[in-house]
């Protein structure tokens, strides 16, 4: 099985900003330097922000820049972006049955979840950069767990537990530990992947390993203490690469030179 590429919260804009990094330009980037460097590659996942503010020309022109990936794609939401513009564009098959941007892949044994935890709509901003689990997604994902071929590996927006960001962590997954509470029942989930910080960031909680990402476009400084989430520095972009092996789940994130 080919290892998973995961690039997260491009923040997508309709046209090259007037400030800072393109984020097309940075996406691209990241893809020449994946195909490159991870040839073999049998997934990328992009973990949500796809759409700085979930309008329909930013989804386009992310759509015609995902014609040069190497590999199949799986798109996920996060709070910058907008389901209902995001299916306009991608098509409504984004959504499964039960409307969200969610679905489950069997790689070999191991079952990789994809989960929609977009708090809206509403899209009452600040509220809804906060991630949040309806009682509709969580009887989804237990259904999904219950039934998995052997261990599972969760990707998710929102990291579901604090991360140590004071800021970020106002913006978590809101009911993380009615979800903790539910992979614990389970006993099968071997991995978690985030994004949302816009920082490499790894550990485990409650006794289950979870990774964060750096972003292509800005990363989150490092003060453990701030308020302002939207505190931000040009560190370069970077990318993760989850390999399977039969006795592993290794996490890398490599850094891309611009
Ligand atoms: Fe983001
Ligand atoms: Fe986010």
């Amino acid at each position: 099985m080919g290892p998973i590429l995961v690039l997260t919260d491009l923040h997508y804009t309709p046209d090259v900003p007037t400030e800072g990094p393109d984020p097309d330009a940075r996406l691209a980037a990241c893809l020449a330097h994946a195909a490159k460097a991870v040839p073999e590659a049998a997934l990328l996942v992009l973990t949500g922000d796809l759409a700085n503010k979930g309008d329909t020309a930013s989804y386009a022109r992310l759509k015609a820049r995902l014609l040069d990936a190497h590999v199949p794609v799986r798109l996920m939401i996060g709070n910058h972006d907008h389901r209902e513009n995001f299916a306009t564009v991608f098509g409504a098959d984004m959504l499964d049955d039960l409307g969200f941007v969610q679905g489950v892949q069997d790689m070999g044994d191991t079952r990789v979840i994809f989960l929609d935890t977009l708090f809206a709509p509403p899209y009452d901003y600040p509220a809804s950069h906060c991630g949040w689990l309806c009682e509709t997604r969580m009887n989804w994902l237990y259904r999904q767990l219950s039934d998995a071929p052997g261990r599972v590996v969760i990707f998710l927006h929102h990291p579901p537990h604090d991360v140590g960001f004071r800021a970020m962590d106002f913006l978590k997954l809101r009911n993380g530990a009615a979800f903790h509470d539910l992979i614990a029942r389970h006993g099968n989930v071997a991995q978690i992947i985030c994004g949302h910080i816009h920082r490499t960031i790894s550990g485990t909680h409650r006794g289950t390993p979870f990774a964060v990402f750096k972003s292509p476009m800005m990363q989150m400084p490092l003060d453990f203490h701030t308020l302002n989430f939207e505190a931000e520095c040009d560190d370069p972009p970077a990318f993760g690469i989850v390999l399977l092996t039969p006795e592993a789940v290794l996490v890398h994130s490599e850094d891309v030179p611009l």
